[in-house]
């Protein structure tokens, strides 16, 4: 059987056979035989819109690997830096280019004094962590301005160190600033994550030393959202950063598309949902409420995923773990009761939809101490490793500038009308 498609245009009968590469049509020699015909895909719902090696995802089979390895042993057995370097690079990283990719991350935490002074302390006193963070970010930019520099290899690589070095920072310090207490500087004999929570939490101890399960959990929950193939942020970013964008001003896009509730709000959500929810005995109602049409069931449903969401299994695991060091969450049960109600419900078996990433996230920051404000901002510190490994290999295919055509839909020429006679 010819792997291709045969299209034939029935207004003039001219066929054309176009081959299928890696599961893909070339929408190119489509448009050879039908000039100006476009496909109308909105949501870009079958258009695959590039060609990439960074995160192979299954949704019917829920499968989820970065470069080929399969997400559950990322999560089992390495931390967050040795996947961001596996993002970045292509390949894991040895014991010495690890050591490396560490020192280097660790020495650009810090940021500039006059982020913190005129952007951190600038912003009006109950502003949301997710806008500083999106507006700093785009800020660095006029700190960097070698970053223009997107042609150069070890420019890129030195922008890249820096944004995932300093998101921590700058997400910390969003925080304080909205709580009115004071910025912590980063402590760099710190992991990564024990880190940033050094300058999330630290008050008076002259040295902020976290629990290792809740370091390691947070490390696990980085990893599983480092990456997510082309979601809706890692497009901004490629769109972006496809007009030739420095990095900062394309993560600051990818960014602000994670603040939205549909996207990185949704941990948010869920939480809001539960708290709605209350009690055990309201789950029935609820769930009846969501078939109705009503509402939705937050954490629930992925545009991707016809199967449990492989990140979902691994986050419950955790969960559990969290809330042997910090007490249970109350809301656990609900969310426990919601998930077996719903997975047992014809309505949710025959739309295929299973609890998401999102759904049990909320619970463990929450539980950690995290406000709900903070949960779009966790999502976008680890998934800058994803979005710059995204621009990286974006700038290496040597793409054009992203820019699709649209269906006009709107009113044929007419003739303008002066402001008198309308
Ligand atoms: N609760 C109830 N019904 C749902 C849900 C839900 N969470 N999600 C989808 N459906 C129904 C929807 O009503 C529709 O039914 P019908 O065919 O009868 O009209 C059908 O399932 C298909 O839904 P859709 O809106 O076409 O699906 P989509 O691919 O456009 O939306 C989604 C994907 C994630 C936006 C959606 O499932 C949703 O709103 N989920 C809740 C929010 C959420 O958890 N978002 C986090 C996504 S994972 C994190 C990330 O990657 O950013």
């Amino acid at each position: 059987m010819p792997e291709s498609v045969t299209i034939t245009d029935n207004r003039t009968g001219e066929s054309i056979e176009v081959p299928i590469t890696n599961g893909g049509v070339d929408a190119s020699a489509w448009s050879k035989l039908l000039p100006n015909v476009w496909f109308l895909d909105p949501a870009f719902s079958t258009t695959a819109a590039t060609e990439s090696a960074i995160c192979e995802l299954d949704g019917e089979a829920g499968i989820l690997r970065y470069r080929g390895y399969p997400i559950e042993q990322l999560a089992e057995r390495a931390t967050y830096l040795e996947v961001s370097y596996l993002l970045i690079h292509g390949e894991l990283p040895n014991r010495e280019q690890l050591d490396t990719w560490i020192h280097e991350i660790t020495t650009h935490t810090f940021i500039h004094e006059n982020i913190r002074k005129r952007f951190l302390e600038g912003f009006h006193h109950d502003a949301h962590p997710m806008g500083i963070l999106v507006a700093t970010v785009a800020g660095l930019s006029t700190f960097y301005p070698e970053a223009k520099a997107i042609d150069d290899p070890a420019v890129r690589l030195e922008q890249i160190t820096r944004l995932i070095a300093k998101m921590p920072t700058l997400a910390a310090g969003a925080y304080r600033f909205s709580q009115g207490m004071p910025f912590v500087y980063p402590d760099n004999s710190l992991s990564f994550t024990e880190n940033f929570q050094s300058m999330m939490w630290k008050i008076a101890e002259p040295r902020y030393q976290p629990d290792p399960v809740l370091s390691r959990a947070l490390d696990v929950l980085f990893i599983l959202h480092a990456d997510h193939e082309q979601n809706c942020s890692t497009t901004a970013m490629r769109v972006v950063g496809s007009a030739h964008a420095d990095p900062y001003i394309a993560t600051s896009a990818a960014a602000s598309a994670l603040y939205g509730p549909r996207h990185g709000g949704a941990n948010e959500a869920v939480i809001k949902m539960l708290e709605e929810i209350g009690t055990y005995d309201n789950v029935d109602p609820y769930i009846a409420k969501v078939k109705a049409g009503e509402t939705r069931l937050q954490g629930f449903g992925h545009r991707v995923y016809k199967n449990y969401d492989p990140r979902a299994t691994i986050i419950k695991r955790t969960a559990d773990e969290v809330f042997r060091v910090t007490g249970q969450n109350p809301l656990l049960d609900i969310a426990l009761k919601l998930e077996e109600v719903a997975l047992q419900d014809e309505y949710f078996i025959s739309r295929k939809l299973y609890p998401n990433v999102d759904f049990y996230s909320g619970l463990i920051y929450q539980a950690m101490g995290f406000p709900q404000e903070m949960f779009p901002v966790l999502f976008a510190i680890p998934r800058v490793s994803g979005w710059l490994a995204h621009w990286q290999e974006l700038l290496q295919q040597n793409q054009r500038i992203a820019r699709p055509r649209q269906v006009y839909v709107g009113t044929p020429e007419r003739e303008f009308v002066p402001l008198h006679q309308r």
